[in-house]
């Protein structure tokens, strides 16, 4: 278990920054996951707090020492990728021991390491079988049981699930927070997928065009977020923030429609152009409140995705259960101020 820092790390491809200022702060046993969409930087940051790429500026520290300079093997850290590559020839039990043995620890002893590792997977029953001879969630399980082996200060996982089916993914991910439970090994897992994030992480850093946006619990995030983007990237179904001006007598209008300004925002300016943005679950349909027109129903089990036009403003509400509603019905809505997630137009930032 190590605590890990991040201190104004940038990272630059010849004249491409890639990763700029980033700070971050993971506390010894935390599972901390990075964010972002493709080309965010996410792997680049990886691999630098691996020691598989140099940092261009700033120290990373490993338990309170800078560790720049040390190797991968050197800092104790242990990989998981997507393309997990097994050795092909080896078996599993072969493949999962291959560390050990390269380490030249004791035959009797690799072999007790390996069955407890494959036992904590559920994989003692193919110890004996080739990789070919595995599903795919077999064979990430023993790219992770590969990491796992050597007993690492550290894990990094760089979107392990992401040549997974749907299902399978899901069901990994349920058993790496359950390793990450009972180990508590330091873990700083990569994801793009906002959901995978959410349900695995103790912290997520959003990352955008090389930078952190936000780092939070994953509630944090989702409540409380510190810009348009991460409002926008983080839920299911979307947010889309839609533009407002301030008026007097505290409403925001948008269009036709004025919405309650809340107090806390009373002090803005009129004339002040906003972005606004409201999560599903704070949209409610009945017979009160201001009128839109349906657009597209989306049961998703637990709930329905009603899509709502609003004089021109689209807006997501979603109801408890199966509602079936015909496309075009009027209803109407509302929705508590004090839920309404208010940007600055200009900075992007939560007001
Ligand atoms: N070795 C490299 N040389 C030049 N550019 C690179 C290199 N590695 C990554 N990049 C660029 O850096 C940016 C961030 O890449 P990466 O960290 O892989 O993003 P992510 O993992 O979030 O998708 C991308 O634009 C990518 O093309
Ligand atoms: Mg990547």
């Amino acid at each position: 278990m190590s605590q890990i820092a991040l201190r104004r790390v940038s990272k630059s491809f010849g004249s491409v920054a890639v990763c700029r200022d980033i700070d971050l702060d993971i506390a010894a046993g935390e599972f901390v996951t990075l964010l972002g969409s493709s080309g965010c930087g996410k792997t680049t940051t990886l691999n630098m707090i691996a020691g598989l790429e140099d940092c261009s500026q700033g120290d990373i520290l490993m338990d309170g020492r800078r560790v720049n300079a040390l190797s991968p093997v050197e800092r104790d850290v242990a990989m998981v990728f997507q393309n997990y590559a097994l050795y092909p020839h080896m078996t599993v039990a072969d493949n999962i021991g291959f560390t050990l043995r390269m380490r030249r620890l004791g035959r009797e002893d690799i072999r007790r390491r390996v069955e407890a590792v494959a036992a904590s997977l559920e994989l003692s029953h193919v110890l004996a079988r080739l990789p070919s001879q595995l599903s795919g969630g077999q064979q990430q399980r023993v790219a992770i049981g590969r990491a796992l082996v050597r007993e690492p200060r550290i894990f990094l996982f760089d979107e392990p699930f992401s040549n997974l089916d749907a299902s399978l993914r899901v069901r990994m991910r349920a058993e790496v927070k359950e390793l990450h439970q009972r180990l508590g090994v330091t873990s700083i897992f990569v994801t793009h997928d906002q959901e995978e994030a959410m349900s695995i992480s103790d912290r997520i850093a959003v990352m955008h065009q090389g930078r952190v946006e936000q780092m939070g619990t994953p509630q944090d995030i989702y409540a409380r977020p510190a810009t348009r983007y991460v409002a926008r990237f983080i839920g299911n179904p979307q947010v889309e923030p839609v533009t407002g001006v301030i008026e007097a007598g505290m409403v925001i209008r948008l269009g036709a429609i004025g919405l309650p300004l809340p107090s806390r925002h009373a002090h803005l300016p009129v004339g002040h152009k906003v972005d606004i943005a409201i999560r599903p679950e704070h949209v409610r349909l009945g017979e009160q409140g201001i009128p839109a027109s349906v657009r597209l129903v989306q049961p998703v089990g637990p709930t329905t995705h009603v899509t709502l036009d609003c004089g021109g403003h689209l807006l997501v509400a979603s109801v408890p259960g199966f509602l079936q509603v015909a496309p075009g019905t009027a209803v109407r809505f509302e929705l508590d101020p004090d839920q309404l997630l208010i940007f600055d137009h200009e900075t992007g930032r939560r007001l």
